[in-house]
């Protein structure tokens, strides 16, 4: 695996592989790489002979600055993680690398109002910056097939419409939440709960279950309540927890009025934010 820092040698290797008649992966992350991560660049690896991963901590998502301060930076670790995997190249982009022209640049892409609420709500600016490097890092990769996770629901489907919408010659493949043995979502924040809290965290996953088991005897507003009840148990804390379309993720008022329909939650705990849903009906 090559490890590139620069989009000039990034370049370089990427039209090595076109001229070989390769199709090209491509698995964006922010670092501080997990098992969720892996399964993406596996997936990427098993469907294109050459994947690109990159990592790329963005400070133009991180409405919250002290949150971008703490992301955890772990190149090494996250190095011998992917060597297995083989991914073809590490990209490990600098942020003038990314935004050499500042990083107001490409910041304006229309999100279809689908960043307007859950996330979009509570993280202002945040879906602007994460499609902003997207875009950036799919122009510079040009890539066949791009891999993101359903854990970050809005985020991937913020990302097809754009793709649909800017007509862009990318597919997107969405890959399944891979979760800790307690059923926690894996995420790179899970690493600054105390054991404790991220024992008890397995609570988020057993709510979403109920939730589902339920769904057909309870109305959605009855399941909201519930959820945000059984959640509020300290050291959780409730931001949301939304029961919307999946395609407009617009709020249903009953199951049939979709046919596409996935709960998405926040949840605050030891001062980490943790997000997670669980897809209700499925087209
Ligand atoms: P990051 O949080 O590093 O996540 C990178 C990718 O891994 C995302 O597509 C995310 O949905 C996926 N992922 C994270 N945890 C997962 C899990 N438990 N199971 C399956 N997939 C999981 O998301 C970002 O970075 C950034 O916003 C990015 C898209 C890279 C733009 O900066």
């Amino acid at each position: 695996m090559k490890i590139v820092e620069t989009v000039k040698e990034l370049k370089k290797w990427i039209k090595a592989a076109r001229n070989e008649g390769k199709k090209i992966g491509f698995v964006p992350t922010m670092g501080a790489l997990h098992e969720g991560h892996v399964s993406l660049v596996k997936k990427a690896k098993r469907q294109n002979p050459f994947v690109v991963v990159s990592v790329f901590v963005n400070p133009t998502q991180f409405n919250d600055k002290s949150d971008l301060a703490k992301y955890p930076r772990t190149l090494e670790f996250d190095t011998a993680l992917l060597a297995p995997t083989g991914a073809d190249v590490l990209f490990f982009p600098s942020v003038s690398e990314i935004y050499p022209d500042g990083d107001n640049v490409g910041a304006d892409i229309d999100l279809g109002g689908l960043d307007t609420f859950m996330e979009g709500k509570f993280r202002p600016g945040h879906f602007k910056g994460m499609a902003q490097v997207v875009k950036r890092l799919l122009d510079i990769v040009t890539p066949d097939r791009l891999y993101m996770g359903q854990k970050d629901f809005q985020q991937f489907s913020i990302v097809a419409y754009m793709i649909r919408n800017l007509d862009l010659p990318t597919e997107l493949v969405v890959c399944p939440i891979i979760r800790e043995k307690n059923g926690l979502a894996m995420s790179s924040r899970n690493e600054r709960l105390t054991r404790e809290t991220r024992q008890k965290a397995g609570l988020i996953n057993r709510v979403m279950i109920a939730v589902k088991k339920s769904m057909d005897l309870k109305s959605i507003a009855e399941l909201e309540a519930y959820a945000m009840k059984r959640l509020s148990t300290p050291p959780f804390e409730p931001e949301y927890f939304s029961i919307v379309d999946g395609y407009t993720l617009q709020p249903v008022t009953s199951l049939r009025d979709s046919t596409y329909v996935v709960a998405c939650l926040a949840v605050w705990a030891d001062g980490v934010r943790l997000i997670d849903n669980i897809v209700l009906k499925q087209p």
